[in-house]
């Protein structure tokens, strides 16, 4: 049984508002709280399921609020292109294009590289294959060959094996497309070497090289690199604004000037040319500015789970835990979804993955109130 957000507590805490009479009001029940079976309670569920949850801060939305705008599809929203050069510079490279989800970063991206009829190399569980609709199919007309890597990340060696040979019977290997950190691989993140040898490979025969870089900032911090770096290896960049680092919306893609003119096009040809959209993009942009170098306590954090969870008897191991993606493996008798479900009467939300992967994301709305409950609540369960 749940009754996080229905205590009747809290619709009454809800119906009262908050003026200072109310307050006091709301403060005496939060102290009875205390006192209560362990799911009733006063606060909001705390959401591990996925860093994408995240609200957007009071400060960020007077930023929002401030911002100035502009037709962006006459490339005239000014909010949008400080963004993209702010970004765009950052890693080193020509041009960026503002877009509303890093599923189309991604898929303007291999639109944008390939032609009907070309493959794709990449990781079996990366994102723009699995979680993608079938996206690669759809806007590209491209096969995919599949390489199944280390949690999410393949090598030199694969990919040098998987590049097709000149041959009429075989699709032109076009685009490699690696993910940093990898979602389904539970955050782990590249060596950089491992790029710059696949990079070779690349260049060696003629494949464009694409970065799906939805955490790349969770990786930059956690491996202290330098953004510049990423810039002199891939072609282009997906880079999403919206999962740890806390804006509502967005994600830019950026490459060299030629190239994204012509992602600027398939933009618009997939419906995502937007008009006033500055507002999303000054989000971003005190994303950037506030919520880099704080991704360390997110990972920090991650390391606490991981700590809790190993010591239970459901848990098999966890995965490495790299940046802010916590995977334990389950096992016993409960499945990772009773489990999921015990978390949730206790307040707390965590991702079945399958029957025997359960997942933890952190990010910037848990406090450390939020991460002292959940360490109790594992350690009760
Ligand atoms: C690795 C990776 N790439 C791309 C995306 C897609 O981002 P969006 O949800 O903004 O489309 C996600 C979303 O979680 C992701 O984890």
């Amino acid at each position: 049984m749940s009754v996080c957000k229905g205590t009747i507590f809290q619709v009454i805490r809800q119906i009262i508002g908050q003026n200072p009479k109310s307050m006091l009001f709301t403060l005496i029940l939060y102290n009875i709280q205390g006192f209560m079976p362990p799911f009733f309670y006063l606060r909001d569920m705390i959401d591990f399921r996925s860093d994408t949850v995240t609200k957007p801060s009071k400060a960020m939305l007077e930023h929002m609020r401030l911002a100035p705008v502009g037709d962006d599809v006459f490339m005239e929203d000014p909010s949008i292109n400080t963004l993209e050069k702010f970004i765009s510079e950052k890693f080193g490279m020509e041009a960026g294009l503002f877009c509303p989800s890093g599923t189309m970063t991604n898929q303007v991206a291999i639109k944008t590289h390939t032609q009907a009829g070309d493959e794709v190399i990449c990781e079996e569980l990366s994102h723009v294959y699995q979680y993608e609709g079938g996206g690669i199919a759809f806007n590209a007309g491209c096969s995919v060959k599949l390489l199944q890597g280390d949690r999410g990340r393949i090598n030199a060696a694969q990919v040098k094996a998987a590049i097709n040979p000149e041959d009429v019977h075989k699709p032109i290997s076009r685009l490699i497309s690696l993910e940093n950190t990898t979602n389904r691989g539970g955050g782990a993140c590249y060596d950089f070497n491992e790029f710059k040898a696949i990079k070779e490979i690349a260049i060696a025969s003629q494949l464009m090289l694409h970065l799906d870089g939805a955490r790349l900032f969770n990786a930059i911090i956690h491996k202290k690199e330098d953004p510049k770096d990423y810039g002199k290896v891939f072609d282009s960049i997906s880079i999403c604004l919206s999962k740890g680092l806390g804006a509502p919306v967005g994600s830019v893609l950026i490459g060299n000037a030629a190239f994204i003119k012509k992602a600027r096009r398939w933009r618009k040809v997939l419906g995502g040319g937007m008009r006033q959209a500055g507002s999303l993009a000054a989000a971003c942009m005190y994303a950037l500015e506030n919520n880099v170098e704080r991704l360390s306590i997110d990972h920090a954090n991650a390391l606490l789970i991981r700590d809790a969870l190993l010591k239970k008897d459901f848990v098999a191991s966890v995965l490495e835990v790299e940046t802010n993606i916590v995977i334990a493996n389950i096992k016993g008798s409960k499945t990772a979804h009773e489990i999921a479900q015990a978390l949730k009467d206790r307040g707390v939300l965590a991702m079945p993955m399958s029957p025997t992967q359960l997942r933890f994301v952190t990010h910037l709305d848990i406090t450390d109130a939020n991460m002292n409950e959940t360490i109790e609540i594992i350690k009760k369960l």
